[in-house]
């Protein structure tokens, strides 16, 4: 295993090596600027210059494609949508030119234009294909959890439910971690999570559910999360029946959405016990390394004593994630999981991907960022497998 990292870290270590011949690091952008500064400075010798002076950045075409800066900003191909839905281009097109759906933008693409459209497509697209779009019955509430930090949860839930409402279903983001990572990646930046409203304030807080939740999209609602989200777990303390006062509100929303995602800290506190207790489907997202791995029978020793006392436990999915194919470590994970958890282990493992960082700090899903990074592909087979239903439990 030593052998191999040492030869991933010359491997990285020479594509780093500096390209110019004077030992610095070729910038493409010092050359050009340059280049335009001087041909300016030409043309206004030559010329009487009494217009404004335009830099070069200004003189310079516009990008052809513009990162949207939210996931709402998002527009869609022809090729995207038939990804999304099970529907054929032919189709697609014969809808765009009889007008049932509108293109809202034009993107270059090589000698072509292609068309884009928007979230109302999707809007139209989900109720007439109805019957045939993909929707969890009965594990429609799913909430994200470990006992071990950072191993994805929030990463995980926010790309599923984006994933999900592109698709076409009625989605609720309910963020319970007070660090708000869920908020975060599905729209907010730092600043502006104080003044967001949470789910404390309808539980215990007298607003009504419409005050608390935030549309991001037509089809993708979000219940922010906060810093005083972790009063709740000082308020529940001193209440009878306490998990009830959660996991009852929780249950409540099934027949608002289509599919409810919660996002959850690593904790087992009595906020979260009661989440697991409102939800139908508990996903356990772990990293593929053997501490991660081992520790994983810790969340389970707490579902078991849940069903002891609450006599109830959601359906249980274990979903790998950050896997690194070049580590032994990383196979040797695989097949502990496989070998402990493989009646609810998910199909696909989520391959390590940087993209997927890149993507979630721009507010994006991983497909629409980079369609053809692996983190695209595995995101897109892991909704699906959530989608399906399939009830398990380990045991
Ligand atoms: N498949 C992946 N490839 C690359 N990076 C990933 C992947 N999944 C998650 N990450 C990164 O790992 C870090 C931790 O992820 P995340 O915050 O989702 O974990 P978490 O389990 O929700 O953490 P916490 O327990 O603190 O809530 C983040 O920087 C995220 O971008
Ligand atoms: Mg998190």
């Amino acid at each position: 295993m030593s052998k191999t990292l040492s030869q991933e870290k010359k491997k990285s270590s020479r594509k780093k090596l500096p390209l110019g011949s004077n030992g610095l690091q070729f910038n493409r952008k010092i050359p050009r600027i340059g280049v335009k500064t001087i041909k300016d400075e030409v043309n206004q010798m030559q010329t009487e210059v009494t217009k404004p002076e335009v830099t070069p950045s200004k003189a310079r075409p516009k990008a052809v494609k513009e990162a949207p800066r939210s996931f709402s900003d998002l527009r869609f191909s022809i090729v995207q949508l038939t990804d999304l839905f099970p529907i054929s281009r032919v189709s697609l097109y014969e809808y765009h030119k009889t007008g049932l759906i509108k293109q809202v933008a034009t993107r270059k693409s090589g000698a072509a234009d292609s068309a884009l459209f928007g979230w109302d497509t999707i809007e139209i697209l989900a109720k007439r294909l109805g019957e045939k779009i993909t929707k969890p019955t009965e594990n429609k509430i799913k909430i994200f959890a470990n006992l071990k930090g950072g191993v994805g949860k929030s990463t995980l839930a926010a790309q599923f439910a984006m994933r999900a409402a592109a698709r076409g279903l009625r989605v609720l983001a309910l963020d319970l971690d007070p660090q708000a990572h869920l908020t975060k990646i599905l729209k907010f930046e730092d600043a502006e999570l104080n003044a967001l409203p949470n789910f404390r304030d309808y539980v215990f807080g007298g607003k009504t559910l419409e005050e608390i939740t935030i549309p991001i999209t037509p089809l993708l609602s979000l219940i922010p999360g906060n810093l005083s989200l972790s009063v709740l777990e000082m308020e529940l303390f001193t209440k009878a029946n306490r998990e009830q006062k959660i996991a009852k509100p929780i249950r409540d929303l099934k027949s608002r959405y289509d599919l409810v995602v919660i996002d959850t800290n690593p904790s087992p506190s009595t906020v979260n016990i009661s989440a697991i207790l409102g939800a139908d489907e508990i996903c356990i997202v772990t990293e593929t390394d053997t501490l991660s791995t081992e520790g994983l029978s810790s969340i389970f020793q707490v579902l078991k004593a849940i069903d002891e006392d609450f006599d109830y436990c959601p359906s249980q999915r274990v979903i790998a994630n950050k896997f690194d194919v070049r580590l032994a470590m990383a196979q040797k994970s695989i097949g502990y999981l496989r070998d402990n958890y493989g009646d609810i282990l998910l199909p696909t493992v989520i391959g390590q991907c940087q993209a997927i960082k890149e993507a979630q700090a721009l507010h994006q899903p991983i497909w629409a960022y980079d369609r053809h990074s692996v983190g695209s592909k595995d995101i897109a087979a892991m909704t699906d497998e959530l989608l399906r239903e399939t009830a398990a439990a380990h045991g």
